[in-house]
């Protein structure tokens, strides 16, 4: 202990993308600043990625080069690992096992294989008191696995929810302000670095369904269930439901939201990713571009909001950096805040018995009859709808767009009224279902 602080933390960083080289460019510009907070120097002393020759607009050339990133974790000048390839499986997750096995510390933004293999990588690093930080995996720039891992630390959450996916927000909110194309939209967000390398990732809601599952472990005390996270993505949303959203006095998020339940049988964990109706005024209503915000409530803190850019490259290497700060300190603990073997696991919630307002939006031929038919089912599922817009007939004919808001009322009827309308031949396309955010 004494003599790390006479000596500079080395680093190994693998991949040098958007967030690698930002890496390299935040310890560039703050080394300094760095070095007095951390009480040493961060140093770079090796780096992998797939070209060697590519321009990164950093000067890696000072560096030493590995072809093969397993390399970096079997160096005897390298204390940290810094896995910023991505990918759940393949040379990501080989890597992060050698460098835990090989007792040196691990950094990662990696939500992906920390929502799959987490667990087996945190057995690891308690094995070999290894560190092991994911900070840049959750939100990107928001310290938010520091706030709940310590700020929280004494209360007992019981609810987390927000904006996990700067890409699918940027996308929302940009049509919402511009009317914008989705495509073009996504396109955008990708050349400004927010999107996963595939982003139907984003747009699909896996990302932030994994990020979802990584904060309700560190919250909940559960042992991370990413499969259990029921997960519905954006795609399905067209900028007519934007616009009539907005006629209703809602914007359209993806939300994110973990609560652990009391049955009868004991305790259930929900998790889950939906596009949801958020009433203007509602604190993530004004969640604009790729900034993300997260919901904590804790038993004695009360609900906290942790709020800031989500994606990007100086953001997340801000969240990188600040894990190396961390481990220059000696600062190591349970990667999940509680030793992996004291993890609950805890069986997946049914949520079909809980109450909610929704918006239900149909395409259908226009045709005598296709309105008593939607309020037909509507009534058979025992669903009491508070709304109804039927959009004027297109010039083209054929197909309308029907709207509802249902009052609050079960999540099952809702489901059961959309389950005697499948195979209707009056629908044009499956029904989107959205929830209407509490406030
Ligand atoms: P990226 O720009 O696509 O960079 C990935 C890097 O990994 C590239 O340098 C690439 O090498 C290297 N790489 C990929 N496959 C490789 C392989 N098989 N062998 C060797 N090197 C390989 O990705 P990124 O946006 O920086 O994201 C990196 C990680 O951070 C991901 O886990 C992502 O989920 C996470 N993250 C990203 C953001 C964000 O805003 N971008 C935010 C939070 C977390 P080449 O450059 O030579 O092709
Ligand atoms: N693709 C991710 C997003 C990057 O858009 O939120 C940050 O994790």
């Amino acid at each position: 202990m004494a003599d790390n602080a006479t000596k500079p933390l080395r680093i190994a960083i693998a991949g040098l993308g958007t967030v690698g080289a930002g890496v390299i460019r935040l310890l560039d510009t703050n080394g300094a600043l760095i070095a007095a907070r951390a009480g040493r120097a961060i140093e770079v002393v090796a780096v992998s990625a797939r070209d060697r020759g590519k321009d990164r607009g950093v000067d890696i050339a000072r560096f030493a080069w590995e072809d093969d990133m397993i390399a970096l974790a079997r160096r005897d000048d390298v204390d940290v690992v810094v896995e910023l390839v991505g990918g759940s499986d393949g040379p990501a997750l080989a890597l992060s096992r050698a460098a835990l096995s090989g007792g040196k510390g691990l950094v990662t933004a990696n939500k992906a294989m920390i929502a799959h293999h987490g667990l087996e990588l945190a057995e690891m690093a308690e094995a070999a008191n290894a560190a092991l930080k994911f900070e840049a995996a959750v939100a990107g720039g928001i310290p938010v696995i520091k706030g709940l891992r310590e700020g929280t630390s004494a209360n007992v959450i019981t609810k987390v929810y927000g904006i996990l996916n700067g890409t699918c927000n940027y996308i929302l909110s940009e049509m919402e302000a511009t009317g914008a194309d989705f495509a073009a939209v996504l396109a955008e967000a990708q050349r400004l670095g927010y999107a996963e390398a595939d982003p139907a990732f984003d747009i699909e809601g896996v990302d932030a369904g994994q990020k979802l599952s990584i904060l309700a472990a560190i919250g909940f005390g559960t042992r991370i269930d990413f499969p259990g996270v029921r997960i519905s993505g954006i795609t399905a949303v067209r900028a007519a439901d934007i616009a009539q959203a907005d006629a209703l006095g809602f914007v359209i998020r993806l939300i994110g939201e973990a609560d652990v339940e009391e049955t009868s049988q004991g305790p259930r964990l929900l998790q889950r990713v939906r596009p949801c109706l958020v009433a203007k005024g509602h604190p993530l209503s004004a969640v604009d571009g790729p900034t993300n915000a997260v919901v904590a409530e804790g038993n004695f803190s009360g609900r906290l909001l942790f709020q800031g850019p989500g994606a990007g490259d100086g953001p997340t290497a801000s969240a990188v950096a600040a894990d190396l700060i961390d481990i220059a300190r000696d600062e190591v603990g349970a990667p999940f805040s509680i030793p992996v073997a004291n993890l609950a696991a805890l069986p997946p919630a049914e949520p079909g018995h809980r109450t909610e307002r929704t918006y239900l939006r149909f395409m259908v031929k226009d045709r005598p009859g296709v309105l008593a038919e939607l309020t037909a089912a509507m009534r058979d599922g025992d669903v009491s709808i508070e709304s109804l817009i039927q959009q004027g007939r297109s010039s083209g004919g054929g197909e309308v767009m029907v709207a509802m808001v249902t009052h609050e009322g079960r999540e099952a009827n809702v489901t059961r009224a959309l389950g005697l309308l499948e195979g209707s031949g009056s629908l044009t396309a499956a029904p989107l279902v959205l929830p209407i955010l509490p406030r």
